[in-house]
């Protein structure tokens, strides 16, 4: 294997990294591979009876059918939907990073790939000195951008990827994805933008991931999601 595991980020919150994550997860756990999953940081999650529910993690879970335990796959988990560093300040917690590299270390011990998801987008700060770009580094893991498709999106797109180049991160590419259904005609710009960033930045468009319809049970959503992905992006570039 060329790499140990991807980084999932996004041009934004709310792109689909969540999504995106779990379908390569369940893609790859088809193809017989373990796959151990990572969302190191999660904020805005609900308090239950017992304690906080980070559902992303919980998603990621399902879509790999992890048996890992939940402190490791999610070390810091806050109520706050809000910033890690924002969050962790509010609440009195204190993000180590040391302390997320042994658990990624100890997943990827357990695993043959990891697949860990960030929050928001690469600027987005863990803690006063760290950003999610600087968690990249940490764990040296390459990235894969997941982008929206609307207009604006060849703007915060190429803001991602040259900041990702600029700081020596290697980037496999980059996904478009369709979280939407509204828009049953494909726009012109939708249509444009994925080669204008391809050929702008140098970086691999791996392809559109359609829209999956959101009323499914997630054991139907995760499958769909990953026969979507295998069917329609192009992996070859993670060297599985
Ligand atoms: N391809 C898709 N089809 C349908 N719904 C989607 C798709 N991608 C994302 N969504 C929905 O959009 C919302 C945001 O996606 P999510 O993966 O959680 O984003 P992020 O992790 O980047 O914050 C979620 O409710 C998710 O279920
Ligand atoms: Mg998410």
């Amino acid at each position: 294997m060329k790499y140990p595991g991807v980084f999932i980020t996004g041009t934004d919150t709310g792109v689909g990294k969540t999504v995106i994550s779990a379908a390569l997860t369940r893609t790859l756990l088809n193809r017989g591979m373990s796959v151990g999953v990572m969302k190191p940081v999660e904020t805005g999650c609900a308090r239950g009876p017992k304690g906080l529910l980070a559902t992303d993690s919980e998603f990621l879970i399902k879509a790999a059918r992890s048996k890992d335990p939940k402190n490791l796959i999610t070390p810091y988990t806050m109520e706050a939907p809000v910033a890690p560093m924002e969050a962790a300040e509010m609440e009195g917690v204190e993000i180590n990073e040391e302390y997320i590299l042994d658990c990624y270390l100890q997943l990827k011990h357990r695993h043959d790939f990891m697949v860990v998801e960030g929050a928001g987008g690469l600027m987005v700060p863990i803690h006063r000195r760290m950003l999610v770009s600087d968690l990249i580094q940490l764990l040296d893991l390459p990235v894969i951008l997941v982008a929206r498709p609307n207009l604006g999106t060849i703007n915060h797109s190429l803001l991602s990827l040259h900041y990702a180049q600029d700081l020596g991160i290697k980037v496999l590419g980059f996904v478009i994805n369709r979280r939407h259904d509204e828009v049953k005609e494909i726009h012109v710009a939708e249509e444009k933008s994925p080669i204008l960033i391809e050929t702008l930045s140098g970086v691999p468009f791996l392809g559109t991931k359609p829209y999956v319809e959101d009323s499914l049970l997630d054991e139907e959503f995760i499958e769909k999601s990953a026969s979507y992905f295998a069917e329609l992006i192009k992996l070859d570039s993670l060297g599985l």
